[in-house]
């Protein structure tokens, strides 16, 4: 198994008895954001009272919407403590009309996640992800940018963490990766500004 820079590692040495399987909590791409990142975006974007935190690990993104005073509905493929417990790939229809969808999703599903939550949400809600900056380029992904271009990218200058298992002691010292926040509006067919946060 490795980390988020590539290093062999134990994860669960130090993580005591959980109740879930060891592979079940290392799989799916978990990797926790750290909180700061939701604080900056609501910096600079409003959104709906109601958010829908999609893939909300333990809720390092969805405890601050809900300290910003915005009613969450948080839910993950896994059960790890926080939210319910909801595949957000097969979720065919909203289960809180009116919410915008925020979330860092499972890398791997990405582009998955951004169709689906644009796909099931309704005109002119929005839809953040938090992304590495590489999330831009790709010939697949380009073709979701031509039908579906965000409305802002928010680089983040300064380098903010994702740990994995959310052990940001042991995983996560420093941060290699350039991340952002791609914000779409569902709808929106113009072009994509970028500006810089942090
Ligand atoms: C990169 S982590 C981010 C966790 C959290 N959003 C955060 O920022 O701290 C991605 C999360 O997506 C979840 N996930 C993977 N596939 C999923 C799916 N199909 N539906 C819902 N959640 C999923 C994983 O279990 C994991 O918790």
């Amino acid at each position: 198994m490795k980390d988020w820079t590539g290093n062999s590692r134990s994860a669960h040495a130090a993580l005591g008895a959980r109740n879930y399987a060891q592979n079940e909590r290392e799989e799916h791409d978990y990797y926790a954001t750290e909180p700061k990142a939701a604080r900056l975006l609501l910096d600079v974007e409003t959104f709906s009272p109601v958010i829908w935190e999609c893939a909300c690990g333990e809720g390092h993104l969805a405890k601050e919407f809900e300290k910003a005073g915005h009613l969450v509905f948080a839910s993950d493929l896994i059960d790890r403590g926080y939210g319910e417990k909801l595949d957000f790939l097969a979720t065919g229809i909203s289960p809180v009309p009116g919410a915008d969808i925020i979330t860092n999703p499972p890398y791997a599903f990405a582009k998955e996640f951004v169709e689906h939550a644009l796909d099931i949400s309704e005109d002119g809600r929005k839809v953040a992800m938090f992304l590495k900056i590489q999330f831009l380029e790709g010939k697949a992904r380009r073709e979701l940018f031509k039908k579906c271009p965000p409305k802002t990218v928010y680089v983040s200058s300064g380098r903010l963490r994702c740990a994995m298992n959310g052990d940001f002691e042991k995983y996560c010292k420093s941060n290699a990766v350039c991340y952002a926040w791609y914000i779409w509006v569902k709808g929106y067919q113009g072009d994509t500004v970028i500006k810089w946060i942090n």
